[in-house]
């Protein structure tokens, strides 16, 4: 079980500059912060000119050690703004054990004025920072941030990324040596892009030592205010004294970058299709969205409340890992759409309904940090719920329900996406290089790229069709909003959840049947959802008047779920499967060769589905992979995360057991 990570532990000094407690160190050096870091991180890594050389789609990528205040990366993002043509971007990436609470954040960053513009929208998406990988998509997806939260030493080894430019901002080596070790700089080595640069406030000589030991060429420069002197550096290539990271496996490996026209198809318009959309779209790709309805989020992303509900687990396991990710990137989209209409952050109460999952709770709590989850007492469940309870549970301060149509109109209304509705998609041919997409024999639409994001329809293309998905019919029940029933505070869940109302209307779920394939609501399924509501809280069935209502007048909504046989979503490229198991065989001989052969991919063709129950945590952040895996950008979850949702691991694994 990993440990809880506090927020940074600070004292304000009589000039009102951060120090922190725990290092007994300053974040910046007092009045000259702001010309510190412009010289020491921006000059001698030579941003303003390299920013100025991007072309139109071109990127630079930073990675940082220690995050603290964000300082450095609002300055690069300030130099950026100022030196960059439009459509260049910037990515950040920034290891940070402690990370500032937002209200201390919010303190630091009110000392730097001129800074202010770029400081309100970091601010205003610094929500649900939680351990693990963080993304913040900022300024229209121009700026990319993606915070790794927890010790620098664990997190980096999970990062897949090149970086351009390193900044070494741990504090002084001397009051936290953890940040300035011989294993940390090979780590920092192994992320490097070619001609990376490096530069550190520090110029002490053993930090020195290690660097050029890692394979920096680092060289004492002139310093500012109370540094003497600084160090940067070059990266000169990997030492070859030392033995070589170990590179992915062929079937994970990045494919080579398509170049050309940047164009995709995306074929369906649930969440999946729309953050896919969505995320491409801010990367400056053009998308033509194909939907067989004749509106976006008609099928399992049409229901009118879903909850944001973490599924966590104490283990630190892949799913956990990538809900943590998933749920701080949906929290912060959600930031630009309507609160009460589209979503609410109102909290969700998971009950403790019996004795197991009481004790499943009990580790979860310690596993987790209070922001994130929390136990609550019976008592306090109820004063937190508005209604009375039969037990105390976990609360999810920051989760709440949202009106899923609403976030894939908001991902879907970028002007580079041309909305395509009542196609549907019934073959997809290769001809030269474009993916076209035929309906008998018409032809939809065409492009180099295309990314199936169909839920389980996906399996009824030749290419996709090995892929193991299932659907999983679910019911929700609308009920009206009474009187009594407005004193629901929170979404409360047990086996089944109800909302508070939105436009007047409760939304109580769901069912799970594995065996149907008729989508009319059923009577038999609205009584089961009632009985979840009795199950959930007695007190608010009688609020809802739930025993007088005619169970032949309700009315509800269902739709298909899609799920996996390991419930991970399948986000990423997909491999040809017959030459794809003639190329692996050996793996069904022994699992531990690595056959040196490329991996046959189909080129140009993805896939983002699976997202089972938890589509709104899930789907949001799987656009960002998706669109990381076709740019050649740095993953926004860790590589275990990313293989464990990779197309191509069903295949490995039938290969491993004999299979096919
Ligand atoms: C009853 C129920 C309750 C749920 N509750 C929650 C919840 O509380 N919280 C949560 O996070 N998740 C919940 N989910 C899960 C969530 O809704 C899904 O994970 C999510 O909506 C999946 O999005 P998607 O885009 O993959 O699929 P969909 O929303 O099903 O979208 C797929 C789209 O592709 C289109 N399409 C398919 N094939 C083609 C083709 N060949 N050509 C053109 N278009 C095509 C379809 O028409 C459809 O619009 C619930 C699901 C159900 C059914
Ligand atoms: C000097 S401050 C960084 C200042 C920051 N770059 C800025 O612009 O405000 C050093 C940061 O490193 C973080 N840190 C210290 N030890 C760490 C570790 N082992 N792993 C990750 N972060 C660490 C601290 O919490 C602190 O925020």
């Amino acid at each position: 079980m990993k440990p809880v990570l506090p927020h940074a532990q600070l004292d304000w000094d009589d000039q009102g500059l951060p120090r922190s407690r725990v290092f007994d160190d300053v974040y910046f050096s007092d009045k000259s912060g702001l010309d510190e870091t412009r010289y020491v991180f921006l000059e001698q890594n030579a941003l303003h000119e390299r920013f100025a050389a991007l072309p139109a789609g071109g990127r630079l990528v930073i990675g940082e050690t220690g995050f603290g205040t964000g300082l450095n990366f609002l300055c690069a993002w300030q130099l950026f703004e100022q030196h960059a043509v439009a459509g260049a971007r910037l990515h950040f990436v920034s290891v940070e054990k402690y990370p500032l609470s937002p209200s201390d954040l919010q303190r630091a960053l009110a000392l730097w004025p001129e800074l202010t513009l770029f400081a309100d929208q970091l601010l205003a998406q610094y929500v649900a920072i939680h351990q693990g990988f963080q993304r913040l998509v900022l300024d229209n997806g121009r700026v990319t941030l993606t915070l790794l939260i927890g010790d620098a030493l664990e997190q980096l080894p999970q990062l897949d990324a090149q970086i351009d430019a390193w900044f070494l901002d741990g504090f002084a080596p001397a009051k936290n040596p953890d940040m300035w070790t011989a294993e940390l700089f090979a780590e920092l080595a192994r992320l490097a892009a070619p001609d990376s640069t490096i530069s550190t406030f520090t110029s002490t000589g053993w930090v020195r030592r290690l660097l050029n030991a890692a394979g920096f060429k680092m060289k004492r420069t002139p310093g500012i205010g109370h540094k003497w002197e600084i160090l940067r550096g070059v990266f000169l290539g990997w030492p070859q004294d030392v033995t070589a990271p170990a590179v992915a496996k062929p079937w994970f490996a990045r494919p080579t970058p398509l170049t050309g026209e940047r164009h995709a198809l995306v074929v369906g318009a649930g969440l999946a299709g729309c953050a896919s959309a969505a995320s491409l779209a801010a990367r400056g790709w053009h998308v033509s969205l194909l939907e067989r309805h004749d509106a976006l989020a008609q099928e399992a992303s049409g229901n009118p409340q879903g909850v944001l509900y973490l599924k966590l687990s104490a283990h630190g396991t892949t799913l956990s890992q990538l809900i943590v990710s998933g749920f701080g990137y949906t929290r912060r989209l959600l930031e630009h759409l309507q609160r009460g209409v589209d979503w609410d952050n109102c909290g969700v109460l998971q009950l403790a309904f019996n004795a197991k999952e009481a004790e499943r709770q009990a580790q979860l709590a310690a596993a987790f940090a209070p922001d994130l989850v929390h136990l609550v007492d019976q008592a306090q469940a109820q004063a937190q719920a508005g209604i009375a309870l039969e037990h105390g549970g976990l609360f999810f301060p920051e989760g709440g329900w949202v009106h899923p149509p609403a976030l894939c109109h908001w991902q879907a209304s970028s002007t580079n996406i041309q909305w395509l509705p009542h196609r549907e998609v019934l073959d997809l041919r290769k001809v030269d290089d474009q993916w076209q997409a035929w309906d008998g024999d018409v032809l939809l639409a065409s492009a180099p790229v295309v990314i199936l994001a169909g839920a389980a329809e996906i399996k009824r293309f030749a290419q996709s069709a090995e892929l193991p998905l299932k659907r999983i019919r679910g019911q929700i029940t609308r009920l009206a909003q009474t009187p009594e029933s407005q004193s629901l505070a929170t979404v409360v869940c047990a086996e089944g959840y109800v909302a508070p109302a939105r436009l007047g209307e409760h939304t109580l779920g769901a069912s799970f049947d594995f065996k149907s394939d008729d989508l009319t609501p059923t009577v038999a399924e609205h009584l089961g959802n009632l009985a979840l509501l009795e199950e959930i809280s007695p007190d608010l069935a009688t609020r809802l008047h739930a025993q007088k209502l005619d169970p032949q007048q309700l009315e509800g909504r269902a739709a298909f779920r899609c799920t996996s046989p390991d419930y991970l979503p399948i986000v990423g490229p997909l491999a040809e499967h017959v030459t794809f198991a003639d190329a692996y065989a050996a793996l069904s001989k022994d699992a531990r060769q690595v056959p040196d052969i490329p991996c046959p991919w189909l080129e140009g063709f993805y896939v983002n589905s699976g997202h089972g129950s938890r589509g709104l945590i899930t789907a949001p952040l799987s656009g960002e992979l998706l669109a990381a895996w076709l740019d050649n950008e740095p993953l926004p979850l860790p590589r275990a995360v990313a293989e464990a949702c990779h197309p191509n691991r069903f295949a490995v694994r039938q290969l491993v057991r004999g299979k096919i």
